[in-house]
Protein backbone atom coordinates (compact mmCIF):
# COMPACT_ATOMS: atom_id res chain seq x y z
CA UNK A 1 0.00 0.00 0.00
CA UNK A 2 0.76 3.81 -0.63
CA UNK A 3 0.08 6.93 0.60
CA UNK A 4 1.42 8.70 -2.67
CA UNK A 5 -0.05 11.47 -3.38
CA UNK A 6 -2.03 10.44 -7.31
CA UNK A 7 -2.02 11.71 -10.27
CA UNK A 8 -4.21 11.28 -12.99
CA UNK A 9 -2.74 10.81 -16.47
CA UNK A 10 -5.30 11.35 -19.28
CA UNK A 11 -4.87 10.61 -23.09
CA UNK A 12 -7.62 11.88 -25.27
CA UNK A 13 -8.40 10.05 -28.69
CA UNK A 14 -6.41 8.19 -31.17
CA UNK A 15 -3.24 8.32 -28.74
CA UNK A 16 -4.25 4.38 -28.27
CA UNK A 17 -2.64 4.18 -31.86
CA UNK A 18 0.51 5.89 -30.85
CA UNK A 19 3.70 3.68 -32.72
CA UNK A 20 1.80 3.52 -35.59
CA UNK A 21 -0.17 7.05 -35.98
CA UNK A 22 2.09 9.58 -38.01
CA UNK A 23 5.12 8.17 -36.80
CA UNK A 24 6.99 11.67 -38.41
CA UNK A 25 4.54 13.43 -36.15
CA UNK A 26 4.29 11.99 -33.13
CA UNK A 27 7.15 9.32 -32.91
CA UNK A 28 7.96 5.65 -33.01
CA UNK A 29 7.06 4.56 -28.96
CA UNK A 30 3.80 3.83 -27.63
CA UNK A 31 1.50 5.23 -25.01
CA UNK A 32 2.54 2.36 -23.33
CA UNK A 33 6.05 3.61 -23.79
CA UNK A 34 4.96 7.17 -22.54
CA UNK A 35 2.94 6.04 -19.60
CA UNK A 36 6.01 3.69 -18.61
CA UNK A 37 8.26 7.00 -18.73
CA UNK A 38 5.29 9.30 -16.74
CA UNK A 39 5.08 5.94 -13.87
CA UNK A 40 9.14 6.05 -13.59
CA UNK A 41 9.24 9.63 -13.10
CA UNK A 42 6.21 9.70 -10.72
CA UNK A 43 8.02 6.89 -8.33
CA UNK A 44 11.34 9.09 -8.72
CA UNK A 45 9.08 11.87 -6.75
CA UNK A 46 6.88 9.62 -4.48
CA UNK A 47 4.07 10.15 -6.87
CA UNK A 48 1.88 7.04 -7.89
CA UNK A 49 0.07 7.39 -11.18
CA UNK A 50 -3.17 6.11 -12.54
CA UNK A 51 -3.52 6.17 -16.53
CA UNK A 52 -6.79 6.83 -18.89
CA UNK A 53 -6.80 6.46 -22.70
CA UNK A 54 -10.70 7.16 -24.29
CA UNK A 55 -11.64 8.05 -27.66
CA UNK A 56 -14.58 9.23 -25.94
CA UNK A 57 -15.12 12.69 -24.54
CA UNK A 58 -17.88 11.91 -22.06
CA UNK A 59 -15.31 9.49 -20.55
CA UNK A 60 -12.55 12.10 -20.12
CA UNK A 61 -15.05 14.10 -17.80
CA UNK A 62 -16.35 11.70 -15.85
CA UNK A 63 -12.56 10.59 -14.87
CA UNK A 64 -11.86 14.24 -14.21
CA UNK A 65 -15.11 14.50 -12.14
CA UNK A 66 -13.76 10.84 -10.57
CA UNK A 67 -10.66 12.60 -10.10
CA UNK A 68 -12.36 15.39 -7.40
CA UNK A 69 -11.11 15.09 -4.26
CA UNK A 70 -9.56 11.64 -4.99
CA UNK A 71 -6.33 12.78 -7.30
CA UNK A 72 -3.69 15.63 -6.27
CA UNK A 73 -3.11 16.57 -10.07
CA UNK A 74 -4.15 15.69 -13.34
CA UNK A 75 -2.09 16.24 -16.48
CA UNK A 76 -4.14 15.24 -19.95
CA UNK A 77 -3.14 14.73 -23.41
CA UNK A 78 -6.58 15.68 -24.69
CA UNK A 79 -5.24 14.79 -28.30
CA UNK A 80 -7.67 16.69 -30.63
CA UNK A 81 -10.47 17.55 -27.63
CA UNK A 82 -7.23 20.18 -27.08
CA UNK A 83 -9.20 22.36 -30.02
CA UNK A 84 -12.59 22.35 -29.27
CA UNK A 85 -13.89 20.59 -26.12
CA UNK A 86 -15.64 23.20 -23.60
CA UNK A 87 -16.49 20.49 -21.36
CA UNK A 88 -13.00 19.20 -20.68
CA UNK A 89 -12.50 23.34 -19.80
CA UNK A 90 -15.33 23.04 -17.82
CA UNK A 91 -14.35 19.77 -15.80
CA UNK A 92 -10.77 20.58 -15.25
CA UNK A 93 -12.68 24.19 -14.01
CA UNK A 94 -13.85 22.31 -11.19
CA UNK A 95 -10.69 20.08 -10.09
CA UNK A 96 -9.12 21.28 -7.88
CA UNK A 97 -5.61 20.63 -8.12
CA UNK A 98 -3.09 21.65 -10.55
CA UNK A 99 -3.66 20.82 -14.29
CA UNK A 100 -0.88 20.06 -16.55
CA UNK A 101 -1.32 20.35 -20.49
CA UNK A 102 0.88 17.76 -22.25
CA UNK A 103 1.54 17.27 -26.20
CA UNK A 104 4.19 15.23 -28.06
CA UNK A 105 4.04 17.64 -30.73
CA UNK A 106 3.68 21.47 -30.68
CA UNK A 107 0.38 22.11 -32.04
CA UNK A 108 1.22 25.69 -32.28
CA UNK A 109 3.62 25.07 -34.90
CA UNK A 110 1.12 23.28 -37.14
CA UNK A 111 -1.96 23.93 -38.79
CA UNK A 112 -3.83 27.11 -37.59
CA UNK A 113 -6.66 24.43 -36.06
CA UNK A 114 -4.50 23.48 -33.78
CA UNK A 115 -3.78 26.60 -32.25
CA UNK A 116 -6.49 27.10 -29.80
CA UNK A 117 -6.21 25.23 -26.54
CA UNK A 118 -9.81 25.15 -24.65
CA UNK A 119 -7.41 23.05 -22.14
CA UNK A 120 -5.01 26.08 -21.21
CA UNK A 121 -6.87 28.86 -19.96
CA UNK A 122 -7.58 26.25 -17.32
CA UNK A 123 -3.83 24.30 -17.31
CA UNK A 124 -1.21 25.82 -15.12
CA UNK A 125 0.99 25.30 -17.78
CA UNK A 126 1.37 23.59 -21.24
CA UNK A 127 4.00 21.00 -22.37
CA UNK A 128 4.49 20.63 -25.90
CA UNK A 129 6.76 19.94 -28.64
CA UNK A 130 9.33 17.36 -26.37
CA UNK A 131 8.04 13.86 -28.39
CA UNK A 132 8.22 11.19 -25.06
CA UNK A 133 10.50 12.77 -23.34
CA UNK A 134 7.24 15.74 -22.19
CA UNK A 135 5.90 12.54 -19.95
CA UNK A 136 8.93 13.25 -17.48
CA UNK A 137 8.88 16.91 -17.76
CA UNK A 138 4.96 16.89 -17.47
CA UNK A 139 5.58 14.32 -13.92
CA UNK A 140 8.51 16.60 -12.92
CA UNK A 141 6.59 20.21 -13.26
CA UNK A 142 3.42 18.25 -11.28
CA UNK A 143 5.30 17.16 -8.81
CA UNK A 144 7.05 20.62 -8.42
CA UNK A 145 3.61 22.12 -8.14
CA UNK A 146 2.55 19.79 -5.16
CA UNK A 147 5.78 20.41 -3.81
CA UNK A 148 7.55 17.04 -4.34
C1 LIG B 1 -1.60 16.02 -29.72
C2 LIG B 1 -1.78 17.26 -30.62
C3 LIG B 1 -3.21 17.37 -31.12
O1 LIG B 1 -3.34 18.49 -31.97
C4 LIG B 1 -3.59 16.13 -31.89
O2 LIG B 1 -4.95 16.21 -32.28
C5 LIG B 1 -3.33 14.87 -31.15
C6 LIG B 1 -2.08 14.76 -30.41
C7 LIG B 1 -0.12 15.81 -29.35
O3 LIG B 1 0.13 15.08 -28.38
O4 LIG B 1 0.77 16.33 -30.01
O5 LIG B 1 -4.08 13.92 -31.23
O6 LIG B 1 -2.34 16.22 -28.53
Amino acid sequence: MTDAPLVLLLSGPNLNLLGEREPAVYGADTLADHVATATAAATEHGLALEHLQTNHEGDLVEAIHGARGRCAAIVVNPGAFTHYAWSLHDALAAFDGPVVELHLSNPNAREPWRHTSVVAPVAHGTIAGFGGHGYRLAIEATAALLGR
